[in-house]
């Protein structure tokens, strides 16, 4: 098992695939796996990894050959998951602010389903009365997680019906006779504190017992990983200790057992990424020394949209002398990574790395400036696997339409 890439592998992979480019450690996303898979054995425990994180469909298949189902936050989700050969039954489909259209492809498509709003609820319930199960998303209202951004489950929070609407779910279930199995909540991502976890845990608990054909209850993802050397991490055996006796006592209340499903997305793939880049120049002012590198907030935009902190080592000159530099990418927009950075000295060249790079990286890049998306390396079992090429020119004209007309 190895649970860091060495610098000499990292830097044979940029040497083989150009920069920049993303690296991911199978071995670490299994450590990460088997890490909760432990910390929940005491419970009947099904984990969805939450594709969203990073959808590449090798990285899908990877993690269901762990044991994973996958949660899908859309539609295209769904049918990607599918096109990776993943079965309906491990797959669940979570979405928000779609057309009712989409909810009845995902039933066509015969996957678990998850409502967000009274009003698709009520739709589903109208078209398929208690034919077909399914789950509700319910809001807790309460404040957990990273930051707004990143926090779902507050007051004001768009996602899931809130709890204090309870009364009008009941009523539109009841209305339709439906088939209600699951109850689902997700608080937000990042989250290292395990009583407010609970809070929100034990305000989904408090309802199980208005539906009789409830079978698993669902608690989401959002167990914070570190980022900083000195960073929290969840607990995530103290969480599923407290979860164990959440349920415990909710299974004596209803007297019936409760399957427990989990969505860690961050917590699988986030550590196992490394984006890797050449800095292309290194510009000295009175102020700042910038290393300008070839990437941007186009491949990883996690620290300009969230201010979210990666580490960024020198793989080119690890030993160098500390000195404080402006990470910035090269994209005609301030694309700063990292202000007043220490870094071991940095020359024009020097190959960086950010680390903690697999989650909401190269899932959240894009083509502005018109560049290209970088390829996806997985190293499995020691050997690196180019499991996405780098885009060229052809990608980015593709669906571009030369008129005539013009
Ligand atoms: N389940 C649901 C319903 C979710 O909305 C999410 C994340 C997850 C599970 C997985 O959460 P995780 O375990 O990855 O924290 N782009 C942001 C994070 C957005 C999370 C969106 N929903 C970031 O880069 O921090």
């Amino acid at each position: 098992m190895n649970d860091d890439l060495s610098r000499e592998l990292l830097i044979s992979i940029a040497g083989e695939y150009g920069t920049p480019v993303y690296v991911y450690n199978a071995d670490k996303i299994k450590s990460q796996y088997d890490r909760l898979s432990r910390a929940f054995q005491k419970l009947p425990v099904r984990i969805f990894y939450a594709g969203k994180a990073l959808t590449n469909i090798n990285i899908l298949r990877y993690i269901h050959s762990l044991g994973a189902s996958v949660d899908c936050s859309s539609i295209n989700e769904v049918r990607l998951a599918l096109y990776g050969g993943i079965i309906p039954e491990h797959i669940l489909y979570t979405s928000n602010s779609i057309p009712f259209s989409e909810i009845e492809e995902a039933q066509r498509l015969g996957v678990h389903i998850n409502i967000d709003s009274l009003s698709a609820l009520e739709k589903f319930g109208k078209r398929f009365g208690n034919s077909y199960p399914v789950g509700i998303r319910v809001r807790p209202n309460v404040m957990a997680g990273g930051n707004l951004q990143i926090s779902t489950g507050h007051d004001k929070s768009k996602f899931g019906i809130p709890i204090d609407q309870f009364e009008k779910i009941l009523k539109v279930v009841k209305k339709y006779n439906m088939h209600i199995t699951l109850l689902h909540v997700h608080t937000g991502s990042g989250i290292s504190d395990a009583d407010l976890y609970m809070k929100a845990v034990n305000h989904l608990l408090d309802i199980v017992k208005y539906f009789p054909d409830l079978e698993c209850v669902d608690l989401g993802g959002g167990f914070k990983v570190p980022f900083k050397e000195d960073d929290s991490e969840a607990d995530v055996d103290l969480i599923a200790g407290e979860v164990k006796k959440a349920i415990d006592n909710i299974q004596t209340k209803v007297g019936k057992k409760l399957q427990l499903w989990i969505e860690p997305g961050k917590f699988l793939v986030s550590a196992a990424g490394y984006l890797i880049a050449t800095t292309d120049v290194i510009k000295e002012t009175s102020t700042v020394t910038f290393a300008g590198v070839d990437t941007g907030f186009n491949h990883l935009i996690r620290p300009m949209f969230y201010g979210a902190y990666h580490q960024i080592l020198n793989l080119s000159n690890p030993e160098g002398q500390l000195k404080k530099y402006a990470v910035v990418g090269n994209i005609c927009e301030t694309d700063t990574f990292a202000w007043d950075r220490d870094i071991p000295e940095i020359r024009e060249g020097d190959l960086i790395v950010f680390k903690n790079a697999g989650a909401y990286g190269f899932e959240m890049a894009s083509n502005f400036n018109s560049r290209f998306r970088p390829p996806e390396v997985l190293v499995k079992d020691g050997e690196p696997i180019l499991i996405r090429r780098r885009e060229s020119l052809e990608d980015l004209v593709k669906n571009q339409i030369i008129s005539n007309k013009i």
